[in-house]
């Protein structure tokens, strides 16, 4: 068992004071006193995520949402500078792949014990608090994977408040707490892990298991209690509470700059566009471009939506020739993919100009976004498809941006998109890839291809509806093939392409399964598709997850 070198423990009695842990946080970095900050802190209350390389950070984030409070992700090592404007009344510490031992394993900075604010370590997070202060730690005797009983050692601990005695929870570690750090008591242990919860008197947590995880049962618990009642937020994150926010913010950014928007479709550019509509009502033109490449009827709803219902300026623009003629004769999925985008992005930009001067561009982009281009893994990430939406028009069009859903997950999205009554099937709609059924064509795109495709996706569409299932499936599509095969129809040979059905689940787009649909359900959509959709004489239902495949099938 390694042992932290002594100078670096912390010599107390277990009545161990706050300061204590200051002293020894500075002691452990060589590091003068930190300046309180001279702003005064925000009206809104956060809790600060720090992120350690967990898999699961953003789903910590998420969890702290969920109770209505507002919550940043941010690295590991952001400077307290960044941290103060947040006005933090906690902090929470994610896991990460790292050891405490590792040479350069990531170690919380002194703040986090210095405000003397609650603290929540979980997983690496809780053996970085641990070590810190003085615990030891080492490898257990059995890495603990998976699902695990974990038995409440207090009663009286308000962060396990509403628990029963014992309950499953997700297990993922090597390391473990093998002595506690002074002033720290155990509240809960598992077969293999004596301190499977700790905590200290001044609201010091740790938790060896993924209260974040589904597979934990009272995880939710876990989190209100940490949140609401140990950090003592009020829990006024409410989709209400961000749009009049939201409306003053707007307003104050844009002053009297005109604003453009790209309009998909989709909810995120959807909700984006009502919000600033609310807060600059006619400063704001939106732009929807038909590329040709929709959904049967979609354009229409759409226009509709947005003119009729909501009142708003939008420039419809019918670019669908401009779009076929450069797809023709294109095969390359990343061409195709580019293809659509740069002439997306030409179009724009020709009718953004004949608005005269403009000053704002508004993009629908959302947390996920601005957290993973802040994470180095992904920059590195290797590049499967070059993606094009309509929030991610180029950096060099010479607007400022406007980005109001900055800050949500695409839950807070639809829910801020039913507070402002934008109507059910738009905040419910699926995702549409921006190269739309470009890529849902393998091979050539063309109208007649184009026409068959659509007929397929309404019918699928309709059945999956039918079935109550559309709102469960992150996605369900369907895919023509450049595939034809032999079949028979009323004593006749046919050849006829073949159509596949995808649908999958998905939390979040970057892994996702293969939706186990009924069966009667799959027989009923080929059924349909085989005898309304000329052309078409074979169905096949995709059964590949993500990864090894991807959602899209280009
Ligand atoms: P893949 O196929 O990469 O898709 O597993 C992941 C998610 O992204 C959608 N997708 C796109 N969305 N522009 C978009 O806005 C794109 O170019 C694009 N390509 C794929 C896809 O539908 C799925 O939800």
């Amino acid at each position: 068992m390694k042992k932290k070198p002594q100078s670096h423990r912390i010599a107390t009695s277990d009545d161990i004071e706050v300061s204590a842990y200051l002293e020894l946080a500075r002691e452990l970095r060589g590091e003068q006193p930190v300046v309180e900050p001279e702003s005064p802190p925000a009206e809104r209350e956060t809790i600060v995520v720090l992120d350690f390389g967990s898999q699961y950070s953003m789903l910590i984030a998420r969890r702290v949402r969920e109770c209505h409070v507002y919550c940043e992700l941010v690295p590991y090592d952001t400077p307290w500078e960044k941290i103060a404007p947040l006005n933090p009344r906690g902090f929470i510490l994610s896991g990460g792949p790292a050891s405490v031992y590792d040479a350069g394993a990531p170690l919380p900075l002194p703040y986090i014990y210095e405000q003397r604010l609650p603290v929540m370590g979980i997983c690496y997070g809780m053996l970085a608090v641990a070590y810190e202060l003085g615990g030891e730690i080492a490898r257990g005797p059995k890495h603990e994977y998976g699902h695990t009983i974990l038995h409440l050692s207090s009663e009286d601990s308000p962060l396990l408040a509403g628990l029963p005695s014992s309950l499953p929870v997700w297990m993922s570690h090597g390391d473990q707490v093998m002595e506690l750090p002074p002033g720290f008591r155990s509240l809960a242990y598992t077969e293999n892990s004596p301190f499977a919860v700790i905590g200290s008197e001044h609201g010091i947590y740790g938790l060896q298991f993924h209260p974040e995880v589904v597979h934990t049962a009272y995880g939710k618990t876990i989190f209100q209690n940490f949140v609401l009642q140990i950090c003592g937020c009020q829990g006024n994150w409410t989709p209400a509470n961000f749009i009049a926010e939201s409306i003053d913010k707007i307003k104050a950014q844009v002053g009297d700059g005109r604003v453009v928007c790209a309009l998909s479709g989709g909810v995120d550019s959807a909700v984006a566009a009502t919000l600033i509509d609310r807060a600059i009502g006619n400063k704001l033109t939106c732009i929807f471009i038909n590329n040709g490449l929709l959904r049967r009827d979609e354009p229409e709803r759409v226009l509709n939506t947005f003119k009729r219902n909501l009142k708003m300026d939008v420039v419809y623009v019918d670019a669908t020739g401009r779009f076929l003629d450069g797809l023709a004769g294109v095969t390359d999925p990343e061409k195709k993919r580019q293809l659509v985008g740069n002439e997306f992005i030409r179009i724009f930009e020709e009718e953004a100009a004949k608005l005269g001067i403009i000053d704002f561009l508004a993009q629908g982009t959302l947390y996920p976004d601005v957290i993973e281009s802040t994470s180095p893994e992904t920059k590195a990430a290797h590049k499967i498809k070059s993606h094009h939406n309509v929030g991610g028009l180029p950096a060099k069009m010479r607007f400022k941006l406007i980005e109001p859903l900055r800050y949500l997950f695409k839950d807070e999205v639809r829910e801020v998109g039913l507070a402002l009554g934008l109507p059910e099937d738009m905040i419910w709609r699926q995702p549409f890839p921006g190269p739309g059924l470009s890529i849902r064509i393998i091979g050539e795109v063309t109208r007649e291809k184009l026409d068959i495709l659509r007929s397929a996706d309404w019918i699928l569409m309709n059945e999956v509806k039918k079935a109550k299932l559309y709102r469960q499936l992150w996605q369900s599509f369907v895919v023509l093939t450049d595939v034809k095969s032999v079949g028979v129809m009323g004593d006749y040979r046919t050849y006829g392409y073949l159509i596949a059905v995808r649908a999958i689940t998905s939390e979040d787009a970057m892994t996702a399964d293969w939706a186990r649909l009924p069966h009667d359900l799959l027989a009923g959509i080929s059924h349909r598709i085989v005898n309304e959709v000329p052309g078409v004489n074979r169905v096949v239902y995709d059964i590949t997850g993500k990864p090894p495949a991807t959602i899209e099938w280009e």
